[in-house]
């Protein structure tokens, strides 16, 4: 059975979370409404009409969740600040209050021997600065930047590893393309202009952190897919080609080498656009030098030009089946269908494919050989149930895990500068359109009373780390392959 001891010593174990899915207290000591406050009343945007105003009530009981992760025996712990309660109008001024919970957070953290890794956004833009335009304005880069440093003056000394932006695909295709993410707009291939201005922002927030604390580390987390034609017809490479396009080469490309593919903004219509507004230098700043890419990693998808290939249509990178009521997230590619591969899936519909990590891996590697990687993020949601002992024998997620952790060792293994991997998530949260119902969490959190409960998955976890929660032979528990 493989254990930590079969990686690097300094591979680092960790999970992740983010500020609005767990935090609650959304006006509490100052924080205004971010999109997401916005978008989750929206009526019909988010399953069941659920929103983040409670959560986990991290906010208040971080010191319970903080002893969990040192129950698990993890080294680090990835979450996210919530820019509107630092800067809650999104320009302006700070909010001590807000700056001092993470403060309060890092330092519980650290008397456990965990590392903070702290992202700066994940998703929740002060609404404020929506109604400017968010990141379809140029200026809200800049606002990004001005917030980072307030961040990292404010934190600098606790905090010494640095994730800029979460997922900007997200926030970019998801927010202003499909809309199925705040602020739910459908703005067809401009969702693109949001990604240049978001990654604008990486690249300026880059400097920042640079300037306030040189020996900080710091970098981006993208999600990545591995991306497969569903049959040797051209017409399914092209698919393929725009779907890796869309998803992995208009981020790895320009941060990692400093120039947009010209291809993908060919098949966005947005050559022009791109050519005028993101000159050089702002592919300077973007391309930057960073001390690691961060890549969060779910699944693989299967596409083809054609729906006729197989009348099993998959799901897209939300979660959501392509439906004739929503625009595409994939502007300029409409067309393509995502089909399934016959593989196995989770309650989100993705496929499960724990070898595709390596493809991911190869594809930032290639592109950065000297470049330390991470996997920032990788779990899966699935159905639980609660047994009349009160445990969470949560198989699938526990095997998903071991698989996943397995094909880290893999990539070590090959190779592959892989220095770490952080489990999505430490307990169950608000997963954006879909609510409280769909629970990734390694500990279990019972909605009416608050409760945090490890599941299986979270004592498996604990047994590989030799953490305190494992089984009293230290093996915690066993899976099929493992
Ligand atoms: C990622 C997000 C994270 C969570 C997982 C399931 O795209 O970064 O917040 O929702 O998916």
């Amino acid at each position: 059975m493989l254990t930590r001891n079969d990686f690097p010593s300094d591979f680092i174990w960790g999970t992740a979370t983010a500020s609005y899915q767990i935090e609650g207290a959304t006006s509490a000591d100052g924080r205004l409404p971010s999109i997401w406050d916005t978008f989750s009343k929206v009526p019909g945007a988010v399953v069941g009409g659920h929103t983040g105003d409670i959560a986990d009530d991290h906010y208040h009981r971080f010191r319970e969740d903080v002893a969990l992760m040192a129950d698990l025996g993890v080294d680090a712990y990835r979450f996210s600040l919530a820019w509107p309660r630092i800067q809650p109008s999104g320009s302006g001024p700070v909010n001590q209050a807000g700056l001092d919970f993470y403060r309060r957070l890092s330092e519980a953290l650290r008397e456990k021997g965990i590392t903070p890794w702290v992202t700066l956004y994940h998703w929740d833009l002060p609404q404020p600065l929506e109604d400017r335009g968010g990141w379809l304005e140029r200026d809200t880069a800049y606002r990004f930047a001005e917030y980072t440093a307030h961040a990292v003056r404010g934190l600098g000394d606790t905090v010494s590893d640095w994730i800029t932006l979460n997922e900007p695909w997200c926030s970019a295709f998801l927010g202003y393309g499909s809309g199925h993410h705040a602020p739910g707009r459908h703005e067809g291939s401009r969702s693109a202009h949001a990604a240049h201005h978001l990654l604008l922002g990486h690249g300026l927030a880059m400097q920042e952190i640079r300037s306030a604390l040189p020996e900080a580390q710091a970098g981006i987390t993208l999600n990545l897919y591995s991306v497969r034609p569903a049959s040797d017809s051209p017409e399914d490479a092209d698919a393929a080609r725009r779907i890796d396009g869309l998803s992995n080469r208009l981020f790895l490309d320009p941060v990692l080498r400093g120039f947009y593919p010209e291809d993908v903004l060919d098949d966005l219509g947005e050559t022009r656009w791109f050519a005028e507004n993101a000159p050089q230098s702002d592919l300077d700043l973007i391309s930057a030098p960073s001390d690691f890419l961060g890549i969060n990693f779910y699944s693989r998808h299967t596409v083809s030009a054609s729906a006729a290939v197989s009348a099993e249509v998959s799901t897209d990178a939300a979660g959501v089946a392509a439906s004739v009521e929503a625009p595409s997230a994939y502007p300029g590619s409409e067309d393509v269908v995502f089909v399934g591969s016959g593989a196995a899936r989770t309650l989100m519909g993705w496929e499960i494919h724990p070898d595709a990590m390596l493809d991911v891996l190869d594809m930032s590697h290639e592109r950065a050989p000297e470049l330390p990687l991470y996997i920032t993020e990788n779990g899966s949601a699935w159905e639980d149930s609660v047994g009349p002992d009160g445990e969470i024998d949560d198989i699938e997620r526990t095997q998903y895990l071991a698989d996943h952790v397995q094909a880290c060792h893999d990539a070590v293994a090959r190779g592959l500068p892989l220095r770490g991997y952080f489990a999505w998530t430490l307990m169950d949260n608000f997963e954006w359109s879909w609510g409280y119902t769909r629970r990734f969490g390694l500990v279990h959190v019972d909605y009416e009373t608050l409760e945090r409960r490890p599941k299986r998955s979270g004592l498996w976890f604990a047994g590989f780390l030799g953490g305190p929660l494992a089984t009293p032979d230290g093996t915690g528990v066993t899976v099929s392959q493992m």
